[in-house]
């Protein structure tokens, strides 16, 4: 199954973005549910750069798909009332289509780039001065006769987001006053997400339902969101359109998603782990080639979650499925050290 068509899939699609657009999404950090330390600090830091009249300083924004990245920029732009642009690391090919866009920005203005570890070196290096001294460095002519010219740009500000700290190269990230990692949602968190989704689209959702929800949403608003739509549809044509404890369970079922919010492409590869691998280590490439997946999508969709539960360990020699694991696909644990010698 293509990852796109899975319901627990933190990945954004069309659908989510509708349903993240007018009326869910926040506008405001005081709408924003959850993030505590995070919301605090951007309070302050804008705040100061109001206070100031200044931009803000850039940000960058890392976590796992589906926790608000994206809404947060916006956010930040909406509570600096200035305008956002946004792009993505892939969608920037050439140093030029970088040029077009900051050379368009207005003073105070956002610029946020998704997926921003996926930009090239190239557009990197012409990214660099920008952010660093709001200038851009443009060559004229070339061989011998070539020179570079710096055009002054007003001052913005980047907000990069990714999946991957690890993969943002550090002349990068050093460029970020601020750093923030985003953590998978608590289950009041959720509630409270579900709820406010629930009234904003006029459903009908009760409060053993609503916790329901939240618990098997694998930590993430996305899936709460996607997962609260489905099931108001199960309520529509199997009950009376409200959504119980009852319904909840009956559609979860339905949908194969299980009492922890795993479905079947988690199991499979828990399940692959220790029946192929006994357990592991085993490397990412081989599993990923076990379940026909990218090591990509393993590392930045199915894995967060899985370490998150403790069902998977990273260890130097590969993943390791742990106890916890074994015990929810209901598979005798073979015994050993709980935890594998970590060399
Ligand atoms: N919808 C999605 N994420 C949300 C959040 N963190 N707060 C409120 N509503 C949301």
């Amino acid at each position: 199954m293509p990852e796109e068509e899975r319901i627990v899939s933190p990945k954004r699609r069309e659908e989510d973005k509708q349903i993240a657009s007018f009326p869910l999404r926040p506008r405001s950090l005081d709408e924003y549910i959850g993030q505590e330390r995070v919301k605090e600090s951007l309070r302050i830091c804008i705040q100061a750069a109001q206070a100031r009249r200044e931009p803000l300083d850039h940000i960058l924004l890392y976590g796992p798909p589906g926790l608000g990245k994206t809404t947060l920029a916006y956010i930040i732009a909406n509570e600096m009332g200035v305008a956002i642009k946004t792009t993505s690391g892939p969608a920037i090919e050439r140093a030029g289509d970088l040029a077009a866009i900051i050379t368009n920005l207005q003073q105070g203005d956002v610029l946020f780039i998704d997926e921003i570890h996926r930009l090239s070196r190239a557009v990197e290096e012409v990214l660099y001065p920008a952010m660093e001294d709001f200038a851009l460095d443009i060559v004229i002519g070339k061989g011998p006769s070539a020179r570079s010219i710096r055009l002054k740009l007003p001052r913005f500000t980047v907000i990069g987001a990714t999946t991957r700290l690890a993969l943002v190269t550090s002349p990068l990230r050093a460029r970020f006053g601020q750093v923030y990692r985003l953590d998978f949602y608590d289950v009041p968190a959720l509630e409270a997400i579900v709820r406010r989704s629930a009234n904003l689209l006029q459903i009908a959702l009760d409060d053993a339902g609503a916790h329901e929800i939240a618990r098997r949403s694998r930590g993430t608003p996305r899936v709460a969101n996607r997962l609260l739509r489905r099931i108001r549809d199960y309520a529509t044509v199997r009950g009376d359109g409200t959504i119980t404890l009852e319904v909840a369970r009956e559609a979860l079922a339905l949908l194969d998603v299980d009492e922890l919010g795993l479905d079947e492409i988690d199991r499979r590869l828990l399940r692959v782990i220790i029946e192929k691998f006994a357990g592991g280590p085993v490397g990412l490439e081989t599993l990923a080639a076990a379940i026909s997946e990218e090591p990509d999508t393993i590392m930045d969709v199915y894995e967060p979650y899985l370490l998150q539960l403790g069902f998977l360990m990273r260890t130097p020699r590969g993943r390791v499925a742990t106890r916890r694991a074994y015990e929810h696909l209901g598979i005798a644990y073979p015994g050993g050290p709980e935890q594998p010698v970590l060399f």
